[in-house]
């Protein structure tokens, strides 16, 4: 019989790879692993919630049934906030670092998490996510985290992953050493190592990318969009279009089959849309680690030093091949 390779086990095999490993950051995980489930099988009902009209609305202390954006944040912040390895958090919901409360330990470890990314998805039923991202403490042990703890670059990061809530469940994670996929067994409520080792194409066939904006963009990017349309089979091209609107969900089906996501700077959104420390450093970590490229048009995401805590860039991510021709035509070099 194989063995089952659940997640705990895997972090703890790949922990031992590591000479000082104490154990805590296993302990970490397991606690964003449960978090996971719980978002899981709230994310599952919240159809079940709109069906049920008011009786969905309010829970059985009397509570109402928040908005899952907030449920999500909130189960991730209490699922970690309690274990003594976190000296501080960041959430996509909360403006300001938050602090671990004063009655619990402080750890050496930092998390900045996306707790709900694609939300806008939630009530067609349509895949959303959440994204997380780890580093090792800058400040001084034994004291709250600081703001410095949570601006390093994404190549400072030691984990990096994310949570699809799909047709089934899968967690995807990397520590730098390979990225990992694990699918959760709803019968015994398990992340179990489904897809390991991953390794993304070199060259893609899908582009995503909210066309919509088309008029906005600078003639470069405009240029890069016409030349993926145009026949040439020679290259591959045309390449096929996928857009779901949820960020997890078109990087990990690009992930998997090759492809490359963007969302680029516009005329009303000068640095994009998406945030630099917990929507593209993660990713960008884990596409790389599976021998993928993620840029903002001519800076590697992870070279890029942030200055505040909600701050956008803009992303280009997925197969090498893609993402070295998108930062052909942003520079310059390729017109048509
Ligand atoms: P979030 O739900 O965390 O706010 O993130 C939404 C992001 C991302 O998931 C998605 O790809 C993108 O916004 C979609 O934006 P557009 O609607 O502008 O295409
Ligand atoms: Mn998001
Ligand atoms: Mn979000």
């Amino acid at each position: 019989m194989p063995a089952i390779i659940t997640l705990t086990r895997h972090i703890i095999e790949e922990q031992r790879k590591h000479p000082h490993a104490t154990g805590e950051f296993t302990d970490l995980m397991n606690d964003v692993a449960f978090a996971a489930k719980l978002i899981s099988y709230h994310t599952n009902k919240a159809g079940l919630m709109g069906v049920l009209g008011e009786a969905g609305t309010t829970n059985v202390q009397g509570e109402k049934v928040k908005n899952l954006d907030v449920f999500a944040h909130e189960t991730m912040f209490k699922a970690l906030d309690h274990g003594g390895h976190l000296c501080v958090m960041a959430s996509e919901e909360e403006e300001n670092a938050m602090e671990i409360p004063e009655q619990f330990p402080v750890g050496k470890y930092v998390i900045l998490y996306d707790p709900l990314d694609g939300s806008s998805n939630i009530d067609a039923n349509v895949s959303v996510g959440t994204i997380f991202s780890i580093y090792r403490r800058v400040s001084p042990d034994g004291r709250p985290g600081t703001l410095e703890d949570l601006l390093q670059p994404g190549h400072r990061q030691i984990c990096a992953g994310y949570v699809v809530y799909g047709s089934s469940t899968m967690l995807v994670y990397t520590t730098g050493n390979g990225v990992h996929g694990f699918t959760l067994d709803p019968s015994y409520g398990e992340f179990v190592l489904s897809h390991p080792n991953i390794k993304t194409p070199k060259k893609g066939k899908i582009y995503s990318v909210n066309e919509s904006n088309f008029d906005y963009w600078d003639q470069p990017l405009k240029n890069y969009i016409s030349y993926v349309k145009q026949i040439d089979e020679a290259s591959g091209r045309p390449l096929n279009s996928r857009y779901i609107g949820s960020m997890v969900s078109d990087f990990h089906r690009n992930l998997l089959y090759g492809g490359v996501y963007l969302y680029p700077a516009n005329k009303q959104a000068p640095n994009g849309k998406l945030r630099l420390g917990y929507e593209a450093n993660p990713l960008a970590f884990i596409v790389e680690q599976a021998g993928g490229r993620a840029s903002d048009g001519k800076t590697r995401i992870l070279d890029i030093k942030p200055k505040e805590l909600h701050q956008r860039t803009p992303l280009f991510i997925g197969s090498e091949t893609d993402v070295k021709m998108i930062e052909e035509f942003i520079t310059g070099k390729k017109q048509q």
